[in-house]
This record gives C-alpha cells, structure tokens and sequence, in this order.
C-alpha cells in the first residue's frame, strides 16, 4: 500500500507554557478532503502552522512517506505542500495577475534559474508564466477584467477564491485551507465548496479548517475534531457528529 498523502502523527504545538496543540494524528490521500474542527482557540491553524514547518513541534509528519522535518516553508511548497491563511495574505502591491505568476514561480525557482544567464529567455519564460496565470485564473472563475486590480479590489467572495487558487499553483498535491469561508455568505460559500471539489476531483489532497458545518459536513470525506488542543474525533463526518464528547464540545459543557 502507498503512503499516505501527508501523515501527521503526534503533533503537539507548545507557545512558552501553553500546550495549544496536544498529540493530533490523522492521514490524507489524494483525492480526499479531511475537515478539521473546533471551537475557537482549539489549535486548529497552529497544527497547520506546525505541518508547514513555521513553529516548534513534536510528533512527526510525513509528505507521501518522507518526513519533512528540517525542511523550510519554501522547500515544502516546491514538494507539493502548501496552505492559506485565516486572513487574506497576499501581495498588496501586487496585482491579481502579479501574485498568480509570484504562486507559479514558487515551483518553477528551481528550474528558472539557469535562464538568468539569457535574459531574452527569461523573458520568453515570463511571458510563458504571464499566460499560465492568466489561464490559471480564469479557470478558476477569476475572470481578466479583474486581473489588473490590486487583491483588495476584488469582491470579498472572490479573495478568498483567490487564496486557495494562489495556494494551488500548479504544482500543489496536498493543500491545507484555513477557514475560506469566513466572513463570507450563501453564494460564496458553495463556490467555494465548489471549487474545493474541483481540487479534490482532479486528485488534490485537502486538508480544511472551517466553521462553517454546512459546509463541512457537505463536502469532508472525513473529519478530525480538536478541542483544547486535544484530539476528540477521527471518523467519517456522519459518525462523528453523533459522538458525545463532540456534541458536548460544541454544545457547552456543565462548569
Ligand atoms: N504565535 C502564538 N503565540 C502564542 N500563542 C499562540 C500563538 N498562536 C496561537 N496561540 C494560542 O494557541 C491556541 C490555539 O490557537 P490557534 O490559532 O491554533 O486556534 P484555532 O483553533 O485556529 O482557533 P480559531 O478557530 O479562533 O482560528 C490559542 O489559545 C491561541 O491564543
Ligand atoms: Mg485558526
């Protein structure tokens, strides 16, 4: 059998003496999307913060088999791993069209570097990567009129599409989504389920954090449920819903 995806096992989060993340473990394959959920504060993107190598941890995570210890943000992203964030982060200064080749590029670093030797092949090789994102974009429903705007022009809805699109690239294979859907409503949000299953349909492996249960419970293949820091879910979502220390997470508990 091959590995999985990515394999996150015991993966525990400390900031000083908080413990924000304690002992997660869970897989995803390609082709899947595993949503991860919790109240506020449960540890959530720090486990993704974890994964792509930008805070302390324990445990172990495995990119198709190979762990990824010591290796940098931008190294994983040129294997294939990559996230977005709660809040937008793109280049402001930027525009649309500008940060898809900047997202293209992140691949194509390695692989561009002996044309800076030959200018008019970089040159050629722009133009190549100007014509990718442009496609890349429209593909994903970021129509050319609005290609030319700085990110923060764009219709709230259509940043956080922008977001997962920027994190896809090209070359991704497993994507982590934190909370595309926050702040967002109804249409918004089943383009992005839409989107979302587009990625999962051409064989991507997706790892989401998001609120919105709706949404979750409509699209997760399964589901990884954290509260204070603490693992107390892993199942298909239908099972997992119906567990009581799930319902109790959810529903308050008695002081
Ligand atoms: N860089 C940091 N330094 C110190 N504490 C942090 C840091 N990042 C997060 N925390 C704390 O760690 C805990 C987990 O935070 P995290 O952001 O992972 O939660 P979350 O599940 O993503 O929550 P939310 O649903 O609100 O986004 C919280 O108590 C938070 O205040
Ligand atoms: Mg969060």
């Amino acid at each position: 059998m091959s590995a999985p995806a990515l394999a996150v096992e015991g993966l525990t989060v400390r900031y000083g003496s908080l413990t924000a993340l304690d002992d997660v473990s869970w897989t995803v394959d390609d082709g899947e999307i595993v949503g991860v959920i919790g109240p506020n504060g449960a540890g959530k993107s720090s486990s993704f913060a974890a994964i792509t190598n930008t805070v302390p941890h324990e445990g172990e995570c495995r990119l198709y088999g190979e762990s990824t210890s010591g290796l940098s943000t931008q190294a994983l992203a040129r294997r294939g791993l990559r996230r977005t964030f709660q809040q937008n982060s793109f280049f402001t200064g930027l525009t649309v069209l500008e940060n898809a080749m900047a997202s293209l590029q992140v691949e194509r670093a390695t692989r561009l570097l002996p044309s800076v030797f030959t200018p008019w092949r970089e040159h050629a090789a722009r133009a190549a990567t100007r014509r990718e994102a442009a496609e890349l974009l429209t593909e994903f429903g970021i129509a050319a009129r609005y290609h030319e705007l700085r990110p923060d022009d764009l219709p709230y809805g259509l940043q956080r599409v922008l977001s997962i699109v920027l994190a896809f690239g090209g070359g991704t294979r497993v994507l982590l989504v934190d909370e595309p859907a926050a702040g967002v409503g109804g249409d918004d949000m089943r383009n992005l389920a839409a989107l979302l299953e587009e990625l999962r349909r051409r064989g991507l492996a997706i790892v989401l954090i998001e609120h919105h249960m709706d949404l979750v419970m409509e699209i997760v293949d399964r589901l990884v449920v954290i509260d204070r820091g603490r693992q107390i879910a892993y199942g298909p979502p239908g099972q997992v819903q119906r567990l009581p220390a799930v319902l109790e997470a959810y529903l308050g508990r008695t002081a």
